[in-house]
C-alpha cells in the first residue's frame, strides 16, 4: 500500500522507515530542502541505533523515498500520516499545533482520491476533529477520513518499539478508515500485537495519559529516593520491594536526576493545560511537573554539598549530557540544569558524552568537551554521572580515583554499588542511597 509520511523528525522518520520495512511503499515529506537532500544522500539526521541500515535497505529496495513535494507524495496515497513537531508553545505550555494544521491544509489541497489522514504527532484532545475541518475547508469535495495513531517509541529503542509494540492505538470514526489502518499495521497483526481501535478523543488522550503516568511513576520514586536519603533507606531496595507487586511493576522505578527528553516534559505540560481548559485540573500531573523541577534542582545542591559548599575553583567532570543513553537528544535534559549551575558557580567543567557533543556545544556554553572519562577526571575534584551510558557503567574506578585531585563521585544514576566506590577510595553520593563517606586519613 502507498503511505505518505509528512515530517521527518524523530517519529516521522522512524515510522516511515519502519513502514517501508513492513513492505509498504513510503514517501517521506519534509519542508527542508537541505534535510531531504541529506536523507536522499543516505544520511540519517538523528542518532538512533539501527536506523541507518534499515533506511539504506529500504531505499535500495525502492520502497522508501524522500521529497519536499507534498502534493506529489499525497497523490494516490491511501494513508497520509502527519508527524510534524508539536513543541510546547512559549508561555502557556500548550502544544503548538500550527505545523499540524498547516500540514492538514496542504494535504487537503493535494488529495486526489480517498485517503485516511492520520495524525501521529502528539496532539491535544480535539485536534483530529480540527484536522478534519482543515482538510475539509481546503478540499470541500474530497473523500477522506481522519485517524489518530499516537506513537509510543522510546528514543534509543525506537525501532524495536515500533516493530514489537506493547500495543497499537488507532482512533477512527468510520469502518473504512479502520480497514485502511488495519492494512497499514497488518504485518504486526500477524505477530498478534494488540491493536486498540477506539474513538478519536480516547486515542488522543491515551497518549498523554500514558506519558503522564510514566512521568508520575518516575517522579514518585524520585521523591521516595529523597525520603530514603533522610531516613536511611535504600531506594533500590524500596523499588524492588514495591515493583514485585504485579499491580505496580518494576519498570520506570529507577531513581535519578529527574526525567527529561522531548516527550515527558512537553506532554505533562500539555496535559496540565488541557485539564485547565476543560476545568478539570490534572492536579497530580501538575504536582509531577513541579516535583521534577525540584528533583533537578536538588541534584545541584547534592553536588555542591559534596564539594564542600562552593563550586568556585573546583574542577568537575560531568559524565553524560543527553537526557538518557542511546540518543543525541539534549531536550530538557537534567544536564541543562546541572551544568549551567556548575559553570555559574565558578567551576571548571569538563563534559563527556558519546553522542551529545554536537547539540550540547551550543546548549552548554563555558565547558570543555572530552572523549575520554579518565582524561576528564584527571586532576578533578568531582565526577558526576548524569547519564548511564554503557561507557560509564564499567569504569576502572581505582584508576579514576588515582587520577583525580580529590576522588569524589556523584552517581546520580545509581550505577555503582557503594562498596565499589568505597573500595576505590571515593567519597560518593547517590540518589536515594546512603553516601559513601570520605575514608579516614591514613
Ligand atoms: C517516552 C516514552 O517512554 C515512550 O513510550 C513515548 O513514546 C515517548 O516518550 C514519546 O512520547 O514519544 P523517551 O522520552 O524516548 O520515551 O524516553 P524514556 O526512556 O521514557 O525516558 C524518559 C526520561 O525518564 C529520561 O530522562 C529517563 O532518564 C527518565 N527515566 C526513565 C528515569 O529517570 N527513570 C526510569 O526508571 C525511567
Amino acid at each position: 500500500m502507498r503511505i505518505t509520511m509528512i515530517g521527518t523528525g524523530y517519529v516521522g522518520l522512524v515510522s516511515g522507515v519502519c513502514f517501508s520495512d513492513f513492505g509498504h511503499d513510503v514517501t517521506c515529506v519534509d519542508l527542508s530542502e537541505e534535510k531531504v537532500a541529506r536523507l536522499n544522500a543516505g544520511e540519517v539526521p538523528i542518532y538512533e541505533p539501527g536506523l541507518d541500515s534499515l533506511m539504506a535497505r529500504n531505499v535500495a529496495a525502492g520502497r522508501l523515498s524522500f521529497t519536499t513535494d507534498l502534493a506529489a507524495a499525497v497523490d494516490g496515497a491511501e494513508a497520509v500520516f502527519i508527524a510534524v513537531g508539536t513543541p510546547s508553545r512559549r508561555g502557556d505550555g500548550h502544544a503548538d499545533l500550527s505545523y499540524v494544521m498547516a500540514a492538514a491544509e496542504q494535504v487537503g489541497r493535494a488529495l486526489t482520491g480517498y485517503a485516511v489522514v492520520v495524525t501521529k504527532s502528539t496532539v491535544p484532545v480535539g485536534t483530529n476533529r480540527a484536522v478534519a475541518e482543515a482538510v475539509r475547508r481546503a478540499a470541500p469535495e474530497a473523500e477522506f477520513d481522519v485517524a489518530s495513531n499516537p506513537e509510543f517509541l522510546r528514543e534509543g529503542a525506537a525501532i524495536d518499539d515500533f516493530m514489537k509494540p506493547d500495543r497499537v492505538i488507532v482512533g477512527v470514526e468510520s469502518e473504512r478508515a479502520a480497514q485502511v489502518m488495519a492494512a497499514v499495521y497488518r504485518p504486526l497483526y500477524l505477530r498478534e500485537f494488540p491493536v486498540v481501535t477506539t474513538d478519536l478523543e480516547s486515542a488522543e488522550l491515551i497518549k498523554y495519559a500514558a506519558n503522564a503516568f510514566l512521568a508520575t511513576k518516575i517522579t514518585f520514586i524520585n521523591e521516595i529516593a529523597h525520603l530514603c536519603e533522610r531516613v536511611g533507606a535504600d531506594v533500590k531496595e524500596v523499588a524492588r520491594g514495591i515493583g514485585l507487586d504485579g499491580r505496580i511493576g518494576n519498570k520506570f522505578l529507577h531513581a535519578g536526576p529527574g526525567y527529561g527528553g522531548s516527550c515527558f516534559p512537553k506532554d505533562t505540560r500539555a496535559l496540565a493545560r488541557i485539564g485547565q481548559e476543560a476545568a478539570v485540573p490534572q492536579t497530580i500531573t501538575e504536582a509531577v511537573i513541579r516535583a521534577n523541577e525540584a528533583t533537578k534542582a536538588r541534584m545541584v545542591d547534592k553536588l555542591r554539598d559534596l564539594v564542600g559548599g562552593r563550586f568556585n575553583g573546583k574542577t568537575v567532570a560531568v559524565l553524560g549530557a543527553t537526557f538518557k543513553p542511546g540518543t543525541d537528544d539534549m531536550r530538557d535534559s537534567p544536564s541543562l540544569t546541572v551544568v549551567p549551575a556548575l559553570v555559574g558557580g565558578g567551576a571548571t567543567v569538563r563534559v563527556v558524552d558519546p553522542q551529545g557533543r554536537r547539540e550540547g556545544e551550543d546548549l552548554l556554553p563555558g565547558v570543555t568537551w572530552h572523549d575520554d572519562p579518565y582524561e576528564a577526571a584527571a586532576g578533578a575534584d568531582l565526577v558526576a554521572i548524569l547519564t548511564a551510558w554503557n561507557e560509564f557503567r564499567a569504569l576502572d574506578l581505582p584508576r579514576m580515583a588515582e587520577a583525580m585531585a580529590t576522588p569524589r563521585m556523584a552517581d546520580l544514576r545509581n550505577v555503582y554499588a557503594p562498596d565499589m566506590l568505597r573500595d576505590a577510595g571515593f567519597e560518593a553520593v547517590f540518589v536515594g542511597r546512603a553516601p559513601v563517606e570520605r575514608a579516614a586519613d591514613g
